[in-house]
């Protein structure tokens, strides 16, 4: 018989924490069916049939599998017009997951915040934050406002790893109160961070955050699409709260927080859905006026009885740890492939996505020609992969000068939709990348634009070779 000394035991691999009950065929194309495809697009990804694509990472953002549990709670869905029992199911998760008392439920997070900033925000407003994102930049912009980003410089060095990236900076916080107060209504505070990569956010950061408010009388809004992935990065990084649950460091969150958006898409893991939740009743009162123009009844907002109760389970199961650590790895795993190819990404990895950093990637192109919209571009017809710019495309032009605006980063965002595709997938992805890296020197055009909207280009922006 075998001495427990001589047996070589090894450690079981990770698995996830789900088993699969319903797919859906995706199907490959040809290289020559791509070239076809994308100029007929306008070398715009927005503008493919998802039919065109293979492996789609355009977004995390309502592209999740739902369990058996949320399908099973769409049958339970009360479609009344007012007061529907889905509307309470919601209202209770909400209080007993983020620990808001009063909420109004919206579509989805962009018309949280038009709804929430049709309050808040009047032309000439300083809005301080980490890296706005750009429905939230669009939204304040379009109001004749003016979004500050106070970030740490760290998160704008790809090479730099630092474990709170999203975190902001109390000087530049604290310079833009003492010069501006009278001009800000509020301080938003976006977790995680996705323009800077995905970044979380630190209990430590929040709290600094919420003196300085404190201390300048002001409200704190927290845009929080991927706050449950915020928090999971917390409990791995953060001293002390390696042993507390995700539950426990979600409601500590919370309570630096008077205000929250939520685009339920990304971590109440449903395909449409989202709220603004506060602790102030005066707040809702003054949002239900906006709500019932803008979204529906307070009771519904633009959301069916069934999405509510989908989302409603949805953020219980969201705030699981095997749940997010099963997500969370899959998107590490993508990120270290790349990192041992050599490939230039925004460290640490984040937390729905990998940031592919375009400049240090295609160096020989100029910015004028779109360095990470090429590169998606090119992973497209290499393997049928869809990914998305976060560059100057997205950045949109200066509203008062019309001039392009070039932000520090200019990324490749690979956001791998949650509960929906496997390593596999994960490695073609890695390969068909590796495989453009390679013949990186050999890519010397980029793409010039030949028709843009006035705001939010991006999404409809037609582009042709330069
Ligand atoms: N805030 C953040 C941080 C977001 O990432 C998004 C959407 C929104 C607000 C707006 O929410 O789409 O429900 O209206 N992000 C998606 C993405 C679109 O691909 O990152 P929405």
């Amino acid at each position: 018989m075998l001495q427990p000394s001589n047996l070589c035991i090894m450690e079981l691999p990770f698995a996830e924490s789900y088993k699969i009950k319903m797919v859906e065929p995706i199907r490959k194309s040809s290289r020559e069916e791509r070239e076809t495809w994308i100029r007929d697009a306008g070398y715009n990804l927005f503008r493919l049939k998802s039919d065109q694509v293979f492996i789609d990472l355009l977004t995390d953002s309502g592209t999740g599998a739902m369990s058996d549990k949320q399908w099973s709670e769409m049958m339970l869905g009360d479609e009344s017009y007012a007061g529907a029992s889905s509307y309470y199911k919601m209202k209770n998760a909400i209080s007993e997951v983020l620990g808001f008392d009063h909420f109004l439920p919206t579509h989805q997070g962009r018309a949280a915040e038009n709804v929430l900033f049709s309050v808040l925000i009047k032309e000439g407003d300083i809005i301080p934050g980490n890296t706005h994102f750009d429905t939230t930049k669009g939204h304040i912009e379009f109001r004749k406002a003016v979004p500050v980003d106070c970030t740490i410089d760290e998160a704008f060095d790809t090479t730099l790893s630092h474990p709170f990236k999203g975190n902001l900076d109390p000087l530049k916080l604290e310079n833009i109160l003492k010069s501006h107060s009278d001009k800000i209504p509020f301080i938003i505070v976006t977790v995680t961070c996705n323009s800077s990569g995905g970044q979380p956010v630190s209990i430590e950061n929040l709290k600094m955050v919420r003196q300085l408010a404190d201390k300048y009388g002001k409200i704190v809004i927290f845009d929080s699409a991927r706050f449950a992935e915020n928090a999971y990065f917390i409990k791995l990084r953060e001293d002390g709260f390696k042993d507390k649950s995700i539950r426990y460091i979600v409601r500590e969150m919370f309570s630096c927080a008077d205000v929250m958006t939520m685009s339920a898409k990304k971590d109440a893991i449903v395909n449409m859905g989202g709220f603004i939740a506060m602790r102030s009743k005066e707040l809702h009162a003054k949002a239900s006026m906006f709500n019932i123009m803008f979204e529906g009844y307070i009771t519904y907002g633009g959301m069916s009885g069934r999405d509510m109760n989908a989302l409603a389970q949805g953020l219980y199961e969201g705030t699981e740890f095997e749940y997010l650590e099963t997500r969370i790895r899959q998107v590490g795993y993508l990120g270290q492939r790349l990192m041992d190819f050599g490939i230039p990404v925004q460290q640490p990895i984040g937390g729905h996505a990998v940031f592919v950093d375009a400049k240090r990637f295609l160096p020989n192109l100029a910015k004028e020609e779109f360095q990470a919209q090429t590169l998606a571009v090119e992973l497209y017809l290499e393997a049928g992969i869809r990914g998305v710019e976060i560059g100057a495309l997205l950045a949109d032009r200066d509203p008062v000068s019309r001039e392009n605006r070039y932000p520090v980063l200019e990324l490749m965002r690979l956001a791998i939709p949650r509960r929906v595709y496997t390593y596999n997938h994960m490695d073609v992805v890695a390969v068909a990348l590796k495989n453009i890296y390679d013949r990186r020197d050999t890519i010397r055009k980029g793409l010039k634009i030949v028709d843009e909207a006035p705001i939010m280009r991006h999404f409809t922006v037609a582009l042709d070779l330069a």
